[in-house]
Formats: structure tokens, C-alpha cells, sequence
């Protein structure tokens, strides 16, 4: 962890300013219903590919949206954290008020991150008022994950040369109360969006 972190219980005179654009000004322009769908779930589940899909759709319905997705994420805003559980619950800590943000900007953000932990996830949706949260387990078992392996990181993780891997040596903890859970070895990727654009109700 960097310098910056361990300032973090540092709170200098800093009192939030009333912004004169309301949230509900910034969603009205754009004509939709700001939310953020995140998505968790083991490495190699689908998230990235799923939530990709459902950008696409909410894209083609000339909605405005943004996809925070792990990977990409980790090269830029998040370059200074590793895989340890500090340095996970640092990341979500921060992707989830980078997607609180971007909802109070009047978007649609789809998050695609592992999430491992329980409490950092009930802390995101925290963040969020009824309605602008909906949690989706992608919830490909880690055997079928290993089994697809796209990035060849469960290969290095069986033969220890990555250490902390998420359901090996790092814990998953699998939600108990996801709005929608999506099984990718059960629902091809066109089932599986077309049940989250249902379920979000969005025709
Ligand atoms: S999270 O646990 O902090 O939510 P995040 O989704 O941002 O993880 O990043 C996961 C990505 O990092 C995976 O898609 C994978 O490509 C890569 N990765 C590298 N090391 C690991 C590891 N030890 N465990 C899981 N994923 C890893």
C-alpha cells in the first residue's frame, strides 16, 4: 500500500458542497434511470463478456452507460494494488465509489470485478438508494472455470506460480442475495443477456 492510503484516517476540514445541477437534472437530460448492475463472480466466469454483451444492447436502446470492468480498471485507477485481501477490498472500495459517481452523473455502470468478499460488496451497494443497485452472480463453478482457463492464470495458479488465487488460495464468498444469478455452462451468452435485459426490465 502506498503513502496515500495510510492517510486515509487523516480528515482535514473538507465539508462536502451542494452541487447546483441535481442528480435527477443530470438523469432527466438523458432520458433513463441511472442504476449500477454489478456484476461477481469467480476469474474466467464471463463477467467481462456478459457485461460487455449488455453494454452492447443498453447501447443499441441509445442508453448512456460506462463498463468498469476489473482488468481494465487495475491499469489505470487501481495500478497501485495487488491481488493480497486489503489490496481487494481497496479496489472495490474504489471501483464502487467511482460507479456511485458515475450514477450521480446520470449513467447506467455495469461493474465486472471478482468481488470476492462479502462485506465489500454489501458496502457498494450501500453506496446506492432502492432501486439503483442489481447485484448478478455470475456463478460458473470453479471447475468449469479452470476447465476454460482464457488467460491460462488457473494453470499458473494449480502450479503455484500465482499466489492468492481467487478460489484456491484466496477466498470467493459466493452471495446469498443476488437479484439474478447466471450460470454461463447452463445459458449461452445471448440467453443469459436477454434474462438480465428481463429482469432489469428493460424492453
Ligand atoms: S478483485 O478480486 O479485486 O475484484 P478484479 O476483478 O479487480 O479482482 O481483477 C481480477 C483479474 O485479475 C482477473 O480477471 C485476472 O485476470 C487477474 N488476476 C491476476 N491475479 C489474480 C489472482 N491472484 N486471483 C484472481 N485474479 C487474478
Amino acid at each position: 500500500m502506498n503513502e496515500v492510503l495510510l492517510r486515509r484516517g487523516e480528515r482535514p476540514q473538507i465539508r462536502p458542497y451542494t452541487l447546483a445541477v441535481p442528480v435527477q437534472a443530470r438523469a432527466a437530460i438523458k432520458g433513463q434511470r441511472p442504476r449500477c448492475i454489478w456484476m461477481t463472480g469467480l476469474s474466467g466466469a464471463g463477467k467481462s463478456t456478459l457485461a460487455n454483451a449488455l453494454e452492447v444492447q443498453l447501447n443499441q436502446r441509445s442508453l448512456h452507460t460506462f463498463l468498469l470492468d476489473g482488468d481494465n480498471v487495475r491499469g489505470g485507477l487501481c495500478n497501485d494494488l495487488g491481488m493480497s485481501a486489503a489490496a481487494r477490498r481497496e479496489n472495490i472500495r474504489r471501483v464502487a465509489e467511482v460507479a456511485r459517481l458515475m450514477v450521480d452523473a446520470g449513467l447506467i455502470v455495469i461493474v465486472s470485478a471478482i468481488s470476492p468478499f462479502r462485506a465489500e460488496r454489501d458496502a457498494a451497494k450501500a453506496l446506492f438508494g432502492p432501486g439503483e443497485f442489481f447485484s448478478v452472480y455470475v456463478s460458473t463453478s470453479f471447475a468449469t472455470c479452470a476447465r476454460r482457463d482464457p488467460k491460462g492464470l488457473y494453470q499458473k495458479a494449480l502450479s503455484g506460480q500465482i499466489k492468492d488465487f481467487t478460489g484456491l488460495d484466496s477466498p470467493y464468498e459466493a452471495p446469498l442475495d443476488a437479484d439474478c444469478d447466471i450460470d454461463t455452462e447452463l445459458l449461452d451468452l445471448g440467453q443469459a443477456t436477454a434474462m438480465l435485459l428481463d429482469r432489469l426490465q428493460i424492453p
